[in-house]
């Protein structure tokens, strides 16, 4: 995978965007530093999108607040990832491994972060096979280190796809939703593996011990997304750039709910180092629920010069009849559990996006 590396090579060369993000995480963490002094990591599908603010938030931790440095072992095998832009120094090291083969270390491991997955919907359809596997047998090898390692916590990266699409009485949508999920159709391969891989987590804590905690994100956005990821934000982002008309994929009802990245990894290690075990937590921002229709007009309002919007047929199976109709999460029951409120408002963290974007 090797297009738009240019972009891509502003995650490591320093974008003052992802610089000053991971300045901001760092202070949002900051109470919680005595969690990562000496501590080390696992964390797989380090080379994705989340899986590298999470890389680079341990670095900065180590170069400007921790005494004692964390390690990380970080794994990937860049099935969709960008091998040459994987961030490593002497105490974040990384292995190319596929884990759906177990994973053999002689060091100790206090957290595991499981965010390895195919998940965006263009790269699930070309490799389901791929798809089902890290999110079950993947998961599986994750949790059997986690029991060996008598790891402190343990994090999988569920998805809010866990709930197909919601019945709209469901909407905002709570944990206690069971999801209304095709089990054959084109979202399946990922929908299911998420499923099934949050049920092995619930299993090794109660049969194990293992405290393992599930988080299922909502649409998360901003710097370092794959500018060819072929998801909604993106994609208008990069016609909007490139001045072309904004596809929107059939009738543009449908809505989504956006959380930008840094609340998104806030929480997510907030809860890891959070009691609750056997657990699952929306991860997202609730407000606002936009269409996708309102979605581009803001993108285009984003931009100095004209934009036009267009529906199109939608190229794709999972964007047809299959996509969910509704996405916006409930996160009382996370609000509960540990303190946050999402700080970034759509506005802010696209016009942030968008910087990125421009190679800010
Ligand atoms: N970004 C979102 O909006 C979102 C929403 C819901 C769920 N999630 C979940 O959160 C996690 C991280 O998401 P992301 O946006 O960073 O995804 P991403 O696709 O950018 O990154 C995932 C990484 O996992 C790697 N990977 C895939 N299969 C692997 C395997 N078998 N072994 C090792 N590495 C493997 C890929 O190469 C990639 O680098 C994923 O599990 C995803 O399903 C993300």
């Amino acid at each position: 995978m090797n297009a738009k590396l240019g972009k891509q090579n502003k995650l490591s060369s320093g974008s003052r965007i992802i610089s000053e993000d991971i300045e901001k995480l760092a202070r949002a963490l900051f109470d919680y530093k005595e969690f990562f002094a000496g501590k080390t990591f696992l964390i797989t599908g380090a080379g994705g999108f989340l899986g590298k603010y999470m890389v680079l938030l341990l670095r900065h931790l180590n170069e400007h607040v921790l005494e004692q440095k964390a390690s990380a072992i970080l794994l990937d095998n860049f099935i969709t990832g960008y091998e040459q832009q994987m961030i490593e120094d002497e105490n974040l090291i990384f292995r190319k491994h596929n884990v759906i083969q177990p994973f053999f270390t002689a060091q100790s491991i206090d957290y595991i972060i499981h965010a390895a997955g195919i998940a965006s919907p263009v790269y699930y359809t070309k490799f389901p096979i791929e798809t089902m596997d890290v999110g079950t047998i993947g998961t599986r090898n994750m949790l059997e280190l986690a029991r060996e390692k008598k790891v402190k916590s343990f994090l999988f990266m569920s998805s809010s796809e866990v709930y197909g699409d919601p019945d709209g009485r469901y909407v905002p949508t709570p944990e206690t939703y069971n999801g209304n999920v095709s089990i054959s159709g084109p979202r399946a391969c990922y929908d299911e593996s998420k499923r099934f891989g949050e049920t092995l987590c619930i299993a090794f804590w109660k049969v194990f011990n293992v405290p393992a905690k599930i988080v299922r994100p909502f649409n998360v956005y901003g710097p370092g997304i794959r500018p060819d990821d072929y998801r909604v934000l993106p994609n208008f982002i990069e016609h909007a750039l490139r001045k072309e008309p904004l596809p929107i994929h059939g009738h543009g009802k449908n809505t989504r709910s956006f959380c930008y990245i840094n609340d998104e990894i806030e929480a997510v290690f907030k809860l890891l180092f959070s009691e609750t075990n056997g657990e699952a937590y929306n991860v997202g921002n609730s407000e606002p629920e936009i269409s996708v229709n309102d979605l581009a007009r803001l993108v285009a309002a984003s931009m100095p010069y004209q934009v036009d919007i267009i529906h199109i047929d939608p190229p794709h199976a999972v964007y047809a009849s299959s996509d969910p109709k509704r996405r916006c999460p409930d996160i009382n029951k996370l609000q509960a559990t540990i303190d946050f409120k999402p700080r970034y408002p759509l506005e802010e963290g696209l016009d942030r996006t968008i910087q990125w974007f421009r190679g800010v």
